[in-house]
C-alpha cells in the first residue's frame, strides 16, 4: 500500500490551515506527502464553494481520474472542505472514483476514512458531513497544529473560531462551515506558544468573522482584543494579524490595542460588499455604508499607519448603475490599500439563490468588475507614491516569484544585474500588508529589515536595503 498523500487547496486561508492540519494528522499516521500526484496512494482536494467557479475546478479535477480501476488498486481520492460538505452523497453518487467525501467539521476522521476505504478494498466508499457535537476532536486537529515546509515557514495561521452566523444572503460559508464557534483561550494561546517555539514569527488570527470572536471563562468575557493581547506576550513573536473582520459591533478595544501593541499590525481586512445601502440590506449584511465608513474612519484616526482592504460583490441581483456608483464612492472614501472584487456567483441554497433572480448580464458584471479594479489600482498607485523616499520595514518572506517585475517595469536595485551576485530578489511585507521586492542575500529571509522605497507600482513598492533590524 502507498503511504504517500497528495494535497492540493483551493480557495481561502482556513483552507490552507484545514490543508495543514491535515497533513499534520497523516503524518502522524505514517503517511508521507508528495509534490507528484502519479507518486500518490491517496490524493485529497480540499475544495471551496464560494463561488460556481471554485466548485467547477474541482470537478474537471476529479475528471481527470476517470480511468478504470481494479478493486484490488488502493488507490484512494479523496473530496474534502466546503464543497464535499455542500453536495455530499450526491459527489459519490455522480462521481464514482470519488471514494471518500469529507466536510470540514470532520476532518479529524480522515485518516480512519482512509483506512477504512483501503481494508474494504474501495467496496464501499465513505462519506462524513458535519455534526456539530464532535467539535471536541476537531479541537483536537487545532490544537495539535504544526508548521509544515510550505509557504513561508516562519508564517502560520491560526484559527480563533469556526463557523459564522451571519447568513449573508449570497453567501454558502454558514451551511458548510457550520455556526459560529470561538475556540477556548487556553487553547488558542497553547498553540500560538508552540508555533513560535517551532519558528513562527508572524500569526494571521483567522475566523470568518474575526472580530466578533467570543469565549466565555468563569464570569469573564474574552474578546479579540484580549486574544491579541496574549499572543503579543509571546517571546520570539514578531508580527500579528487578524482576518476577516466584519463590519458590525466592532469593538474598540480591538483598535485599542492595534494602536497600542507595537506586534499587532495596523491593518484590517474587512470587506463592505456594496456601497449602496439597498443592496446592503438585500444582501442581509445589517449596516448602511455610512455605518462602516465610520469603522474606518474611527480606525484611521486611532491607529498609526492604518492600512485596510476590502472585498465587493458587483452584479448582486438587482444592482442598478446608481447602486454601482454608490460602491465606487465608498471605495473612494474608504481609500483602500488594496481591494477583492468578486463577481456575484448564485449558491445553491442561499437566500439570495432562491429569492432573487441572477438577473445582471454577465458583461454587466465584468464591466463593472473592471471599472472597481481600474479605480482601486489609481488610487493605490497614487498611494503608493507617498512611500518614494520613506523608510518601510519589512518582514522579510523569500524570494520574489516575479522578480522580473523589478527589472522590467521597476527600479534597478544595485546588485540584481550580475549573475554572480549573492544578491535576490526578495518580497516582504510591511506591517500594513504592502508588499515589497527589493534586492538582498538570501540570508535576509525570515529577519526584519529597513528600506528605502525608490518606486513603485499600483500592487508592489520597489525598494534598497537600508539596515537589518
Ligand atoms: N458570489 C461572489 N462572491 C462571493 N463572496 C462570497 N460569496 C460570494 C458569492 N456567492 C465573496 C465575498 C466574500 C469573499 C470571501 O467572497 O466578497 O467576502
Ligand atoms: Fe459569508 Fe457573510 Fe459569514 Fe462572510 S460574514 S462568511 S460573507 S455569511
Amino acid at each position: 500500500m502507498k503511504q504517500t498523500f497528495y494535497i492540493e487547496t483551493m480557495g481561502c486561508q482556513m483552507n490552507k490551515l484545514d490543508s495543514e492540519l491535515i497533513v499534520n494528522q497523516l503524518i502522524r499516521c505514517g503517511y508521507r506527502r508528495t509534490d507528484d500526484p502519479d507518486q500518490a496512494g491517496v490524493i485529497i482536494f480540499n475544495t471551496c464553494s464560494v463561488r460556481h467557479h471554485a466548485e467547477d475546478k474541482v470537478i474537471s479535477k476529479i475528471g481527470q481520474f476517470q480511468r478504470p480501476r481494479r478493486q484490488e488498486d488502493d488507490f484512494v481520492l479523496a473530496v474534502v472542505g466546503c464543497m464535499a460538505e455542500r453536495l455530499g452523497q450526491k459527489l459519490l453518487d455522480d462521481y464514482r472514483q470519488v471514494d471518500i467525501v469529507c466536510g470540514p467539521g470532520q476532518l479529524h476522521r480522515l485518516s480512519a476514512m482512509i483506512q477504512q476505504v483501503r481494508e474494504n478494498h474501495r467496496v464501499n466508499r465513505v462519506i462524513s458531513l458535519n455534526d456539530p457535537d464532535q467539535n471536541d476532536e476537531l479541537e483536537q486537529l487545532d490544537v495539535h497544529h504544526q508548521r509544515i515546509d510550505i509557504g513561508v515557514p516562519f508564517q502560520a495561521y491560526l484559527r480563533v473560531m469556526r463557523g459564522c452566523n451571519n447568513y449573508c444572503s449570497y453567501c454558502i460559508v454558514p451551511y458548510v462551515r457550520g455556526p459560529e464557534r470561538s475556540r477556548p483561550l487556553e487553547n488558542i494561546i497553547a498553540e500560538a506558544r508552540r508555533l513560535i517555539a517551532g519558528g513562527v514569527k508572524e500569526i494571521t488570527l483567522l475566523g470568518q468573522t474575526v472580530n466578533s470572536y467570543r469565549y466565555h471563562k468563569d464570569t469573564r468575557e474574552i474578546g479579540l482584543a484580549d486574544v491579541l493581547e496574549a499572543i503579543h506576550e509571546i517571546e520570539g513573536l514578531v508580527r500579528l494579524r487578524f482576518v476577516t473582520s466584519y463590519p458590525r459591533n466592532f469593538d474598540e478595544r480591538i483598535l485599542q490595542a492595534m494602536a497600542r501593541l507595537p506586534k499587532v499590525c495596523p491593518y484590517l481586512h474587512i470587506p463592505a460588499q456594496s456601497g449602496s445601502d439597498r443592496i446592503l440590506k438585500a444582501m442581509n449584511r445589517h449596516y448602511t455604508a455610512a455605518q462602516y465608513m465610520e469603522i474606518i474612519d474611527r480606525a484611521r484616526a486611532m491607529v498609526p499607519g492604518f492600512t485596510v482592504a476590502g472585498d465587493f460583490i458587483v452584479g448582486f441581483p438587482g444592482e442598478t448603475d446608481q447602486d454601482h456608483a454608490e460602491t465606487m464612492d465608498l471605495i473612494r472614501k474608504a481609500h483602500y490599500k488594496s481591494c477583492f472584487i468578486f463577481k456575484y456567483s448564485p449558491r445553491p441554497g442561499t437566500r439570495a439563490d432562491h429569492k432573487m433572480p441572477d438577473d445582471v448580464p454577465a458583461q454587466v458584471k465584468q464591466q463593472r468588475l473592471r471599472q472597481l479594479l481600474d479605480l482601486q489600482n489609481e488610487i493605490s498607485y497614487a498611494d503608493n507614491q507617498k512611500f518614494i523616499g520613506q523608510t518601510v520595514e519589512v518582514l522579510v518572506e523569500g524570494p520574489s516569484k516575479k522578480p522580473h517585475l523589478n527589472i522590467t517595469g521597476g527600479p534597478q536595485p544595485s546588485s540584481t544585474d550580475s549573475k554572480n551576485s549573492p544578491n535576490l530578489q526578495l518580497v516582504g511585507r510591511t506591517p500594513g500588508d504592502h508588499i515589497v521586492v527589493f534586492s538582498g542575500h538570501e540570508n535576509l529571509i525570515g529577519k526584519l529589515v529597513s528600506l528605502k522605497v525608490t518606486k513603485v507600482s499600483a500592487l508592489t513598492l520597489f525598494a534598497e536595503l537600508l539596515y537589518v533590524s
